[in-house]
């Protein structure tokens, strides 16, 4: 077996939680290693429909640990909120562990994030408000929280009145609003530590024993590859990195220690909150398929922008994440539709750009250059083998691996977990 990460190869929201679900079955630990609760990975399976926005989507299976690894940020009322959910399901959350070193998000996180938002106005970032870019601010700035603190309250308590009274000063003197009570957070926070206390550990030395042992490792990425702080379209970007050599970091592995690294792609565009998406549609084809794909924010209800598959910011993702593999999802969506286009190019002035720019000025204006593919008129959803997709189907996919330069592993054409195709084995 092996160590396999799998990551968001577009804007997020691309599967990613239906995947790992899928791959679980044969996995002995899952551990998520970026982003917090602006991620909200969907899972239907037979114990019914779930958001998950921290615990790892292996948590289904019996045999699997899950690990919210240390490059995850936690809001301990969400999570708790979310293993309540789980245990009301008949879920078994006993095998989930929690990093000592994940950082915490506090109250002043969350209102932080809010105030900066409503502060840049109509240049507002279109962020989660889940505190996300504050505390990976002070996790750089060494001010943070880490999810081991709550184990110390002498320690806690520290920490905590050192942070808020920094906080405090930003709140009352920046954005004239009412301090916090250090107190009242310290109760608060107290109250969570003693319920999540059985989770927290050291959690890397879980992850390497699987791996030594050459048992099935899946590092879980949140987002996607174009909200990177690094490579996507910054600033519209998250906080924490969404690429494949963040699962080294986030986790506690090495560089060389993963065998695969799996981009889930749509097979269409989307994106939440603002910053550039050169195929977006704002036309009947883009409501098509957000009411067709039922395409709102899982975290935060809002309608995502749909568009038309990029296949320039494709390459760049498969390039930055050094992707093995790609898995397809959400292609039955393209059922009944005449043709079907690809951005292979952009126009940017009289040139013609084949790579992702790195400004966003560029990409702003950049106009996309298609191409338009034949589409299928029959229902893909209930094929279960390769072959007997629709010949429209697999040269559109076909299409995409030669853009891509990377073959396409799975094919996913429904929701349900049964409706994912094998195209190339991905286990050794
Ligand atoms: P933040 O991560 O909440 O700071 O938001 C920064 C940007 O990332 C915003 O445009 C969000 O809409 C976007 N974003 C954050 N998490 C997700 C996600 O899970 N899926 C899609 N977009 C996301």
């Amino acid at each position: 077996m092996s160590v396999i990460a799998i990551v968001g190869g577009q804007w997020g929201d691309e599967g990613k939680g239906k995947v790992i679900d899928l791959l679980a079955e044969k996995a002995r630990v899952v551990a998520r290693f970026s982003g917090g609760d602006n991620a909200g990975h969907t899972v239907i399976n037979p114990y019914g429909e779930f958001r998950l926005h921290l615990v790892p989507s292996g948590i289904f299976y019996p045999q699997v640990t899950c690990i919210i690894s240390n490059g995850v940020v936690i809001n301990p009322a969400v999570l708790l909120e979310e293993i309540d959910d789980l245990h009301n399901h008949g879920v078994d959350t006993s095998r989930l562990f929690i990093s000592a070193r994940a950082h915490l998000i506090m109250p002043y996180h969350t209102i932080l994030d809010g105030l900066e938002e409503d502060r840049r106005n109509k240049g507002a970032l279109g962020t989660t408000r889940r505190g996300i870019g504050p505390v990976f601010a002070d996790k750089v700035a060494r001010l943070g929280i880490r999810a081991g603190d709550l184990l110390d309250r002498d320690i806690f308590w520290g920490r905590l009145s050192a942070a808020l009274e920094f906080k405090n000063i930003i709140l009352t003197k920046v954005y004239q609003v009412s301090p916090l009570s250090a107190e009242e957070i310290y109760g608060q926070y107290c109250h969570y530590g003693e319920q999540l206390a059985p989770f927290i550990r050291e959690t890397s030395s879980i992850i390497r024993e699987a791996a030594t042992k050459g048992e099935l490792v899946l590092l879980e990425g949140a987002q996607g590859a174009l909200l990177d702080p690094d490579f996507g379209t910054y600033p519209y970007v998250t906080s924490s990195s969404t690429l494949a050599g963040a699962s080294c970091i986030g986790t506690c592995l090495g560089p060389r220690e993963s065998d695969r690294v799996v981009g889930i792609f749509k097979a269409y565009n989307t994106r939440v909150g603002a910053g550039p998406m050169p195929t977006e549609l704002k036309d009947e084809i883009g409501d098509l398929i957000r009411e067709k794909a039922r395409e709102y924010g899982a975290t935060t209800g809002r309608p995502r922008r749909c568009g038309w598959f990029d296949a320039v910011a494709g390459r760049f993702s498969v390039q930055i994440n050094g992707l093995s593999d790609i898995a397809l999802t959400h292609l039955d969506i393209y059922d009944g539709f005449s043709s079907i286009k690809i951005c292979t190019a952009y126009k940017f002035n009289d040139e013609v750009l084949t790579s992702f720019p790195s400004d966003i000025a560029i990409l702003e204006k950049c106009q996309p250059i298609y191409e338009e593919l034949d589409g299928w008129q029959e229902s893909i959803s209930g094929i279960r083998n390769f072959d007997k997709l629709p010949a429209a189907a697999r040269n559109y996919m076909s299409r995409l691996e030669d853009l891509l330069s990377c073959p396409i592993s799975l094919v996913s054409i429904g929701p349900d977990r049964r409706q994912i195709i094998s195209v190339k084995e991905l286990f050794s």
